[in-house]
């Protein structure tokens, strides 16, 4: 029997791990040269973020091993306030899927812009760097559970892919074959 299935570990809720409005000030050297945030500066906040709920969810060492539906949906500006808030939508055997949203808040008027969602995936590590059980999750809301189901839908996708990289690998080693 594996490592991973000697282990004995509790469930965990939603709320154990989640970020709530992590806030972030907008100054002028956050920007691009079109005027408006960076999209690689706020991408290095939500790794930390989402690793900050793999990590709390797991209590082991986590590394993101990918990240899905990256989208920018709307620009955010100078002075803004962005608002970044992470749960974890479901665990697996040693990996789990982190759902992150940024929101951009005027400073003074107060309204709210939903800016970017992303999926992350971050897997547990044990002292040798290889993978390791993690709690599984217990949805408790209607939303925490339809979180939990699509998560498992985005699995199977992530699952094709990494066999269709597989493939590509292996013509990569070999030159015969058609690229
Ligand atoms: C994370 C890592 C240790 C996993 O090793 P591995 O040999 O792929 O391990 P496995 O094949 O047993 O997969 C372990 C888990 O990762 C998941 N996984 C692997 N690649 C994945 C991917 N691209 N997307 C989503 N999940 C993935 C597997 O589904 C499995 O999940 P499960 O245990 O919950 O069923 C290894 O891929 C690694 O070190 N990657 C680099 C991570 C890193 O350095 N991140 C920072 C980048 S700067």
């Amino acid at each position: 029997m594996s490592q991973l299935q000697d282990d004995k570990v509790p469930s965990k809720t939603v709320g154990e791990s989640a970020v709530h409005d992590h806030t972030y000030k907008v100054f002028p050297n956050d920007l691009n040269s079109n005027g408006t945030v960076f999209g690689g500066m706020v991408m290095g906040i939500l790794d930390r973020i989402a690793l900050v709920v793999a990590e709390r969810h797991s209590s082991k060492t986590c590394v993101t091993v990918s990240v899905d539906s990256m989208h920018f949906l709307g620009p955010a500006k100078r002075g803004d306030i962005l608002l970044f808030r992470a749960s974890i939508n479901r665990a697996w055997r040693s990996s789990m899927e982190i759902g992150v949203k940024v929101l951009a808040e005027h400073f003074q008027t107060g309204e709210k812009k939903h800016i970017l969602s992303a999926y992350f995936t971050f897997v547990a590590v044990d002292e040798n760097g290889r993978p390791t059980q993690v709690p599984q999750l217990i949805p408790q809301t209607p939303l925490e559970q339809r979180r939990f189901e699509e998560a498992e839908r985005r699995r199977e996708t992530r699952k094709l892919q990494a066999d269709e990289r597989k493939i590509l690998r292996e013509k990569f080693k070999d030159p015969s074959q058609p690229q």
